[in-house]
C-alpha cells in the first residue's frame, strides 16, 4: 500500500537527516498524553519549516494555529535568541500544553502564545505593531485560511515568506464543488495568492507520514 511505503521512506529520511531529539520527542509524548489530535507537522516537515526560517534569517515569525507547539518550537529554534515567534491558538487547553512544552524546551523567552480566535487577535497584533513578520505560517482552521493570508500580507514587508499548511488534504482540494468548508477555504486561499498582485506563490504536494498533503508558499513583493 502506497501509504506504508511513504511512511517507510519518511522513517529512512528521518533516521539519516534528523538528529536524535529528546526535546521534540517529549513534546509529541506530552501532546499524546494530553489527548491532543496528532495533527502536528511531521518531524521532517518541522525541520523543513526550521530550515526555511534559517535560510531567510527570519527573526520575527507569526504562526496561526499552535496546537501543542510542535511547529512553534521548530520555528523558535530557527529565530535565534534575539528572535521571536508570535503564535495564535484559540483553545486554552491547547495553549496551556504548548506553553508547558515551550518552557521545557527553554524557549519561553522567544515565544509569545496569544490565546483567542485568530481573527480577533490579528488586529490587536497589528495595533501593537508586532510586525512586520519575516515568516508567516498559517495552520489553523482551514475555512479561514484565505482571511489569515490577507492578514499575513497586512503584517508583512517586501520579502516576507508566507506558508500555508494542508493545501491538498488527500486530494480533496481538487473538488471545486466540495461542500467541505475547509476545502473551500483552501481554494479561496489559493485564489487569493493568484489574485493578489503583491504575492508570488506556488504549491508543493507532499507524501509521507502525514499521508498525501502539501504546502503552499508565497513571497510578498
Ligand atoms: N501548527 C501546529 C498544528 C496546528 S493544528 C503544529 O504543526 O504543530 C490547528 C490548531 O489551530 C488547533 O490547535 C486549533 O485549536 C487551532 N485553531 C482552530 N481554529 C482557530 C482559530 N479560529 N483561531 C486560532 N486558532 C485556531
Ligand atoms: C488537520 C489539521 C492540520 O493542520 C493538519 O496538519 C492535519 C490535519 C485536521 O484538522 O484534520
Ligand atoms: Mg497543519
Amino acid at each position: 500500500m502506497a501509504e506504508a511505503e511513504w511512511d517507510d521512506l519518511d522513517r529512512y529520511f528521518a533516521e539519516r537527516l534528523l538528529a536524535r531529539d529528546p526535546e521534540m520527542e517529549a513534546v509529541l509524548a506530552a501532546n499524546a498524553a494530553a489527548g491532543l489530535p496528532p495533527i502536528d507537522v511531521s518531524p521532517l516537515q518541522g525541520k523543513f519549516l526550521h530550515l526555511l526560517a534559517r535560510a531567510i534569517r527570519a527573526r520575527r515569525v507569526l504562526e496561526i494555529g499552535t496546537l501543542g507547539g510542535y511547529s512553534t518550537i521548530w520555528l523558535a529554534r530557527a529565530v535565534g535568541p534575539e528572535g521571536e515567534v508570535v503564535t495564535i491558538e484559540h483553545q486554552a487547553d491547547h495553549a496551556r500544553i504548548a506553553h508547558a512544552n515551550i518552557v521545557r524546551a527553554g524557549l519561553a523567552d522567544r515565544v509569545d502564545i496569544r490565546v483567542g480566535p485568530a481573527l480577533d487577535l490579528l488586529p490587536r497584533i497589528e495595533a501593537e505593531r508586532r510586525g512586520p513578520f519575516d515568516l508567516v505560517f498559517i495552520d489553523a482552521d482551514k475555512a479561514n485560511q484565505d482571511l489569515y493570508l490577507a492578514w499575513g500580507v497586512r503584517l508583512s514587508r517586501p520579502g516576507t515568506l508566507i506558508i500555508g499548511d494542508n493545501v491538498v488534504r488527500d486530494g480533496e482540494v481538487r473538488d471545486a464543488a466540495s461542500q467541505n468548508p475547509a476545502v473551500q477555504g483552501i481554494r479561496r486561499f489559493i485564489d487569493l495568492i493568484a489574485a493578489e498582485p503583491r504575492l508570488s506563490g506556488t504549491a508543493i504536494q507532499t507524501v509521507g507520514s502525514k499521508g498525501w498533503d502539501g504546502f503552499a508558499m508565497a513571497v510578498v513583493d
